[in-house]
Formats: C-alpha cells, sequence, structure tokens
C-alpha cells in the first residue's frame, strides 16, 4: 500500500505550519514543512529561489519535493500555498494521502501574513489584492482535492488541530 501522509493544504496565513506541527506531535508521526525542506535541500531561501528562476523555477523544485516526500515515510506534511497550481501535485495529495484543507478568508490571510518577509508573492504594494486574487483563483482547487476543510478564521492553533484531529477520526471510522 501507498504510504498515506495528511497533507495541510490552503492559503498563505491559513496556519498550515503551526497547525502541522502541532497534529504531527499529537500523532506522534513526523512533520515536514515543505518550503523549510526545499530551503534545506537547496541551501537557500524562497525568495532567493524566486528572484533567481522565476516562480516556475520555484514550482518544479516544489513539485520535485512532494514527489520525494510522497514516497518517504508517513507524515504530515505542511504544503505551500501555490502546491495546487500543478495537476500532477493534485494527482500526488490524492493518491499518497489525505488532504486537509484549512480554509481563512482574506482578512485573516492578511492580518497573519502583514508582518512577514519571506513571501516573495506578497512582496507587492498592495498584498492584501495578490490574496484576493490568488484566494479567488485557487479556493475550488483546494476544496477539490480536500478530504476535510478547515476554518481557521479566528481560531486558535489548539482549537483548529483538535477539530482535524476529530474530523480525521471520523473520516476514518467511516462517518
Ligand atoms: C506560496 C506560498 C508560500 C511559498 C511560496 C509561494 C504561494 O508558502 O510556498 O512563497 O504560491 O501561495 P506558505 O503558504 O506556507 O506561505
Amino acid at each position: 500500500m501507498s504510504p498515506s501522509h495528511i497533507f495541510l493544504i490552503g492559503p498563505m496565513g491559513a496556519g498550515k505550519t503551526a497547525v502541522g506541527r502541532r497534529l504531527a506531535r499529537s500523532l506522534s508521526q513526523p512533520f515536514v514543512d515543505m518550503d523549510m525542506a526545499i530551503q534545506e535541500r537547496t541551501g537557500v531561501d524562497i525568495s532567493f529561489i524566486f528572484e533567481k528562476e522565476g516562480e516556475a523555477g520555484f514550482r518544479k523544485r516544489e513539485a520535485r519535493m512532494l514527489r520525494d516526500l510522497a514516497g518517504g515515510e508517513p507524515a504530515i506534511i505542511a504544503t505551500g500555498g501555490g502546491i495546487i497550481e500543478l495537476d500532477e501535485n493534485l494527482e500526488l495529495l490524492k493518491e499518497f494521502g489525505s488532504a486537509v484543507f484549512l480554509d481563512a478568508s482574506v482578512e485573516w490571510q492578511y492580518q497573519r501574513t502583514r508582518n512577514g518577509l519571506h513571501r516573495p508573492l506578497l512582496d507587492n504594494p498592495d498584498p492584501e489584492a495578490i490574496l484576493h486574487s490568488l484566494y479567488a483563483r485557487r479556493r475550488q482547487r483546494y476544496a477539490a482535492c480536500a478530504a476535510i476543510t478547515v476554518s481557521t478564521d479566528a481560531r486558535h492553533v489548539s482549537d483548529v488541530t483538535d477539530e482535524v484531529l476529530r474530523r480525521l477520526e471520523s473520516m476514518e471510522a467511516g462517518e
């Protein structure tokens, strides 16, 4: 059987890394943050990859990392917000585990990303407008490959994690 991972998907600022880390602790499973794994593999940060290779170059590295992780030991994997951009990634998310869509309104995405400097797509005079257009384009794609969807608006990491755990248990019990 294929290894079964839990993939956290959703927009920037949805809380994928924070929830993923906590989920991994609760389930005693390894945690991988894909952006961090790409940074470790390349030795440079995500912004540098975007600068040198453009978004297309980053997407290739991201797809390669997803393929590698999908075939590895079961883990809780926090993906980057653009993982659903490539159809080949959607196939892997479905085949190698369960995708949990952490959904957040653009207002909350913006609140949670506004002070960060590490997201090249938001390095723009109007990051909120970028978040709006990305969300409009990507939302259906997140929903289409998700086994469960949990809203993170105005919620603590612990609360969201508890809901994800409950929903995964019900799913496994076939409810
Ligand atoms: C991106 C999201 C980022 C990172 C990159 C591109 C996107 O990850 O992969 O900056 O296209 O939405 P987070 O969702 O973890 O911020």
